[in-house]
Order: C-alpha cells, then sequence, then structure tokens
C-alpha cells in the first residue's frame, strides 16, 4: 500500500524508531527524511535505518516537494500545529495519539484536513489488531446484536512513563490523554462509534513520586539519553469515566499508570 510513497518523519525517538520507520520500510514505503531537535538522534536514527537527509527544524522538512506523507511523532503539545503545518504544506500525516491537547486543537486539525483535501490519520493501532479485527468482524455481523453496555480498563500496577509524559504542558494530562485514548478510541471503533453525549469522570493523584524506583514502562528519549531527570509528575494517576452515548449505549472507563491492584489489565467486555 505505501509501496515508493516518500515520506518524512518528525520526531525521531522511541515510537518513530519501534514501529513508524520498521513499518514503512516492511510496507517499501521510501523514508526520504528524518527531523529532531537534538540532532545527535536525528543522526544515529539515519544512519541507523539509512534515511538520506536530516533536519533540526520541521518546517524546513516540510519544505521538501518530494516528501508526500509524514509521521509526527514528537511530545503531545506539538501535535496540532505540527499537523496543520504539514498538512498546509501538501503532506499527508499520520500523527501519533493523543490527537491535541484539547478540543480545540483537534477540530482545527481536522478542517485543514478537510480544507487541504490531505488525509489525517491518527496511530490508533490497536485497531489493526489481529483479535479487534475479529470482534469487529463477529459485531459486524449481527452476533452480537445491538451493543448498548461497555465496561473497559486500561489498567497498570506500576507502569507511570517518565519525561514529558508526566509534564502537564507537554502532555496534555496523564493516563487518560496516554492510554485512555488507546481504550476508548478502540471501544467506540467495535461500537460502530456512537456520538458522546455526556460524561461523567473523576481523576486521582495518589502516586506521585513512585516512579522514581525505576519501575516505569515507558521513558521518553530524553529521560533514556539522560538530557532530563524525569521526576516532575503534576498530571493524574487514575481516571474514572462514565460515557453516554447519543443512541443510548454507556460505556464505563477506567484507566491507571499505578493503582494497588494485583497485576496490569487490558480489558473490554461488551454486552449486546
Ligand atoms: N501508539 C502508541 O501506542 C504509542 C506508544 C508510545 C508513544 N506514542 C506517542 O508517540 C509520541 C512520541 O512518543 P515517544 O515515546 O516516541 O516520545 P520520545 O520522547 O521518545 O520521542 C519524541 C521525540 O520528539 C523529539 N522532539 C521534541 N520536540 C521536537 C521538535 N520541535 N521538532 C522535532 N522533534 C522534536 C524529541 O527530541 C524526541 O526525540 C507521543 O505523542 C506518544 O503519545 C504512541
Amino acid at each position: 500500500m505505501f509501496m515508493g510513497v516518500k515520506v518524512g518523519i518528525i520526531g525521531s525517538g522511541l515510537i518513530a524508531q519501534m514501529a513508524h520507520i520498521p513499518g514503512y520500510l516492511e510496507a517499501d514505503a521510501d523514508i526520504v527524511a528524518v527531523c529532531d531537535i537534538v540532532e545527535e538522534r536525528a543522526e544515529e536514527v539515519a544512519k541507523k535505518f539509512n534515511i538520506p537527509n536530516v533536519y533540526t527544524d520541521y518546517k524546513e522538512l516540510l519544505s521538501d516537494p518530494e516528501i508526500q506523507a509524514v509521521s509526527i511523532c514528537t511530545p503531545n503539545y506539538l501535535h496540532a500545529q505540527m499537523t496543520i503545518d504539514a498538512l498546509e504544506s501538501s503532506k499527508h500525516v499520520l500523527c501519533e495519539k493523543p490527537m491535541a491537547m484539547n478540543i480545540d486543537e483537534a477540530q482545527r486539525m481536522l478542517q485543514t484536513s478537510r480544507k487541504t483535501g490531505k488525509i489525517l490519520m491518527m496511530g490508533f493501532n490497536n485497531r489493526f489488531r489481529g483479535d479487534a479485527q475479529k470482534l469487529k468482524q463477529f459485531i459486524d455481523s449481527g452476533k452480537l446484536g445491538e451493543i448498548y453496555y461497555a465496561r473497559v480498563g486500561y489498567m497498570r500496577r506500576r507502569g507511570t512513563p517518565r519525561g514529558w509524559f508526566t509534564v502537564k504542558r507537554e502532555s496534555g494530562g496523564g493516563p487518560v490523554i496516554d492510554i485512555g485514548v488507546h481504550i476508548i478510541d478502540l471501544t467506540r471503533y467495535l461500537m460502530g462509534n456512537p456520538k458522546p453525549v455526556s460524561v461523567f469522570a473523576t481523576t486521582y493523584k495518589k502516586f506521585p513520586e513512585y516512579h522514581i524506583d525505576g519501575r516505569q514502562t515507558w521513558d521518553s528519549s530524553d529521560v533514556r539519553d539522560g538530557l532530563r531527570d524525569g521526576k516532575l509528575n503534576d498530571v493524574e494517576d487514575l481516571a474514572t469515566a462514565m460515557i453516554k452515548f447519543e443512541n443510548g449505549a454507556t460505556m464505563f472507563v477506567e484507566v491507571s499508570w499505578a493503582a494497588n491492584i494485583s497485576g496490569d489489565r487490558f480489558y473490554i467486555n461488551l454486552c449486546g
């Protein structure tokens, strides 16, 4: 599907190296440029994956007319502006989740995609898991009937990431915006994308410092490379919500980076 498509990578940290670049290579896309504000990281990634052009300013990458599509793999607070700039530079965009820091940014991204006619896709990779696809086929065949209730969770016992992930001005929030978006997106996809009409939710912050023991599950590249200590944590660590949809269905959600439970749980229960 991507054969020969000329791609640029903006942000060459962990998810770019673990998922986007290997994925494009497997699909025979042509990765022509990589960008990172940390020049050594971009240089290293370019060398490792044989990418010919390196930039430290994403606007310079966007000005390359050869590039048809970009992956945006930067911290969350950069997603909206970088996506809008890329779409306006006539590039298709695959932007990592979460889409943006707030609804206003997300709407501007969507409007720009419609205005420019360029594709904007979010990195909701869980939709493409084999089990999710199988379940979707099963639901679409009508075997579950009308799905009117979902009880879902993405709960970690000790899994707070470090670096910009716990810094609200850069991440926009904690587990809700980091892993909650995955479980909510996947469940709505399975339910046929019902429109939410109201939400009742609570957030908690009870585990601000435990992660400095090194029991986290994901470090930003800056922490891994020793560029920052990753100790600032001003986001929630657990959240619960009930979402009501226009079609009358409801979803109960629980998400956490840190909770006193016996082990991690990632689950979707659907009632039809
Ligand atoms: N889909 C998933 O399951 C999944 C998993 C992990 C991360 N993510 C998302 O991917 C994104 C990146 O996460 P990560 O773990 O790779 O973080 P990371 O910190 O490892 O990488 C981010 C990179 O962006 C670079 N960067 C920062 N500002 C920049 C700028 N102005 N211009 C260019 N580069 C800049 C950083 O130097 C860093 O190398 C986040 O939005 C995160 O939520 C998604």
